[in-house]
């Protein structure tokens, strides 16, 4: 049995550090962006729960454009995505209600779309009829071909064979309906949980090809604005074992660990309480990789429909 161990108790409050510059790269008119994949190259794979359509972005570009990539059937939203093989990614594609974020029974697919060569290679791997929602996605650091998958009111965690399409909940727990975002770094599968408000972990071990949980939860920390819309939503985590956590309405949180086990956790950039915020309802967030100094650049997608890039190499 999984026990759920909470730490929040000792995670500290810092003093709030002066936070990080940030840039408005892109505004689109129309879309709202979900989630987040930087490609080897440097340039940027966006999903929108309004568009069926993999957009991309070259967030080195003097003047910044939203082109397609390719538009998937039957759907008419995305969610996650993840890189699991060099420019081969899995993708979420569902009919979306966006007012009841929910998707429709039987609409949730899970694709493979490989950028490997001029023209992109897709293939359909996995339905899921029960899902009413399947959100963010990671990859399995070491293991080829393996996805696992949030679907957020289940509380499950899906794991997907991307070669062969094999499907299976990996997990399924009470403590994790609500799971929104989730990224498998150093043994342990980290989650925000939109509902409790809160980043956790797990531990992860493998059992042949399969992922198993070992257990306790840990709380690593939770929302502190009083915002009433304040909630987690996805993030990324860095080599430092920090996580950038996308923070409704309006901010981004940095989670650090300490030598002696707690964590803590400060405002990042802009506004926790919505206001003035550079970010209108960030949903994901992503490091870039074209060199050094484009690996301190975090791209932050968000529910408004804007690229934002937080130089995370220079304070402000
Ligand atoms: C930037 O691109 C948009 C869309 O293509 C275009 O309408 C706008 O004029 C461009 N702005 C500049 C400064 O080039
Ligand atoms: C799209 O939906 C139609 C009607 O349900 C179905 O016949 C078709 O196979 C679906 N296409 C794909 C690629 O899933
Ligand atoms: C989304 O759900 C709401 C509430 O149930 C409903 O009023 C609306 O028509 C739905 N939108 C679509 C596009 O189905
Ligand atoms: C590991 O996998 C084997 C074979 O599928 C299964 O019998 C065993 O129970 C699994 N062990 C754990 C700890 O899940
Ligand atoms: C753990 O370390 C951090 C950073 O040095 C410190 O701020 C915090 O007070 C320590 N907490 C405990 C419980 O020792």
């Amino acid at each position: 049995m999984l026990l759920l161990h909470i730490l929040s108790l000792l995670a500290t409050a810092l003093p709030a550090l002066a936070t990080f510059p940030t840039k408005l790269l892109y505004q689109s008119p129309t879309e709202f962006f979900e989630n987040i994949a930087v490609r080897p190259n440097g340039k940027l794979l966006i999903t929108a729960v309004t568009s069926p359509t993999l957009f991309t972005i070259d967030p080195a570009a003097s003047n910044a454009t939203l082109d397609a990539v390719y538009t998937f059937p039957n759907g008419t939203g995305m969610n996650g995505i993840a890189e699991y093989a060099p420019n081969v990614y899995a993708v979420v594609v569902s009919k979306l209600n966006d007012t009841t974020r929910t998707a429709e029974l039987g609409s949730v697919t899970v694709w493979r779309i490989a950028l490997t060569t001029r023209h992109p290679v897709v293939k359909r791997m996995a339905v899921l009829p029960d899902s009413k929602l399947l959100n963010g996605l990671s990859p399995v650091p070491g293991v080829p071909h393996l996805v696992l998958g949030a679907d957020t009111y289940g509380g499950i965690v899906y794991e997907f064979n991307m070669r062969t399409g094999a499907t299976r909940i990996a997990l399924q727990t009470p403590v994790i309906i609500g799971i929104n975002g989730l990224h498998v770094r150093h043994g342990a599968l980290y989650l925000t949980n939109s509902l409790a408000k809160t980043l956790m972990r797990v531990p992860l071990t493998m059992n042949g090809s399969a992922v198993t949980f070992s257990g306790p939860f840990e709380v690593l920390g939770g929302i502190q604005s009083t915002a009433p819309v304040a909630s987690f939503d996805d993030f990324t985590v860095d080599t430092a074992g920090r996580a950038w956590v996308a923070t409704l309405p309006g901010a981004l949180t940095l989670f650090t660990p300490h030598a002696n086990g707690t964590w803590s956790q400060e405002n990042a950039a802009g506004d926790p309480a919505g206001g003035k915020s550079v970010f209108a309802q960030p949903t994901s967030a992503a490091f870039g990789r074209k060199g050094k100094k484009d690996g301190r650049n975090l791209y932050v997608v968000t529910h408004g429909g804007q690229l934002v890039r937080v130089d995370t190499g220079c304070e402000e």
